[in-house]
């Protein structure tokens, strides 16, 4: 089949053979696609503007459920879903064409939960990765007995950005999932990981008077990353953070969050479990995270939220964020689903 040129954004031009995915084609000349879901159509990060060649291409199902009406109009496009047929123009932000492959070693696997794992690699090529705390990497899960071929996931990077040549993941275990499978009764000390990455826009601004945090499970991870750097930096804002857990098995990094609210100026964690067991005495807040937010929110004005954690949760805090008449610009928040 004759090639054809992938124009991407006014200075670069890609040569390649069509029939495939632009996503599955711009992955394999290197150029790095956010993804959580491999290409399947499933999370709707591999958006990108195709300004001229797709026109012909009807949007599919997937992109009717993942892009609003105003931004079909204005050419975005699920890569995954947009075959390579002829020439094609895009443009992507270009802090995605800066997304690098790096080889890593797994330095240490720990249980911080029965179901979450924190995992922290050792980069070996390229050595370092300058990342935002909030961002997210991609990690390459090889073939084995639940997948025939390679996959992609995403998880967000736990670590302080100021020690970048290692980065720590949180990962919660998801029954027959292929990629927690792997990690969680698989991946050995030792072992070497492919990963790729910085990507993501929710990461920490610098900018208001106080920062509200609101997690849940693995969504403890870019939040950690984000205190961390916070402590670094000795930051001296309003910091609130809600967390919340099922019940007391499901808490984790406690001791850490409590030893942050002495170092920071004006910091509080706050842990609340929706399905407290009798022996758990719990003597905190109960109920679920949005009640606690709702309860708790009042007296914080001028901020920056961040959400982290399945897209039902989240979907329900932006209805209380809303409520409150949060502006939607302070609101970010990436869906771990
Ligand atoms: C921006 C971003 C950041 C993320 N960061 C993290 C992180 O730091 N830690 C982390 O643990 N995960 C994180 N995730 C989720 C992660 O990318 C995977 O989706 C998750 O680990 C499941 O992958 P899997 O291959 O094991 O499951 P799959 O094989 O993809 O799915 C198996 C089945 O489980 C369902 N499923 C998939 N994900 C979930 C879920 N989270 N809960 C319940 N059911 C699910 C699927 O619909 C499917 O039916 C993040 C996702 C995004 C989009
Ligand atoms: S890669 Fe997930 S929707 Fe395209």
């Amino acid at each position: 089949m004759a090639e054809v040129k992938i124009r991407i954004n006014s200075d670069r031009e890609l040569t390649v053979v069509p029939g495939n995915s632009l996503y599955a084609t711009l992955t394999g000349a290197g150029v790095f696609v956010p993804s959580a879901c491999g290409g399947r159509g499933g999370c709707g990060l591999c958006r990108m503007k195709i300004l001229k060649g797709a026109e012909s291409q009807p949007f599919t199902k997937p992109e009717k459920h993942w892009l609003s009406d105003e931004e079909r109009v204005g050419s975005l496009r699920l890569s995954c879903q947009v075959k390579v047929l002829n020439d094609l123009q895009i443009s992507i932000p270009e802090q995605l064409l800066k997304v690098k492959e790096y080889q890593s070693q797994v330095v240490s696997l720990r249980n911080l939960t029965y179901d979450i794992r924190e995992v922290r690699l050792k980069l070996i090529k390229p050595e370092k990765m300058d990342f935002r705390p909030g961002q997210y990497i991609q990690f390459k899960i090889p073939a084995y007995e639940l997948s025939r071929r390679p996959v992609f996931r995403t998880y967000s990077l736990a670590n302080d950005p100021a020690s970048n040549s290692e980065i720590e993941l949180e990962v919660r275990y998801v029954p027959n999932g292929i990629s927690t499978t792997y990690i969680h009764k698989y991946l050995k000390e030792g072992d070497e990981v492919t990963i790729n990455g910085p990507y993501g826009d929710s990461f920490l601004r610098n900018d208001t008077t106080n920062v509200i945090l609101i997690a849940g499970g693995s969504g403890m991870s870019p939040v950690k990353s984000m205190l961390l750097d916070m402590v670094a930096k000795n930051d001296r804002r309003k910091i609130r953070y809600f967390f919340g857990a099922k019940s007391l098995r499901d808490l984790f990094l406690v001791d850490l969050l409590r030893e942050m609210e002495k170092k920071l100026a004006d910091f509080r964690f706050i842990p609340a479990l929706s399905e407290p067991l009798p022996e758990d005495n719990w003597p905190g807040e109960t109920g679920l995270i949005t009640e606690v937010v709702d309860r708790n929110l009042a007296d914080v004005v001028d901020a920056e939220v961040y959400l982290c954690g399945s897209p039902l949760m989240i979907d329900a805090c932006l209805k209380v964020l809303r409520g409150k008449k949060m502006p939607e610009d302070r609101i970010h928040y990436d869906k771990f689903g």
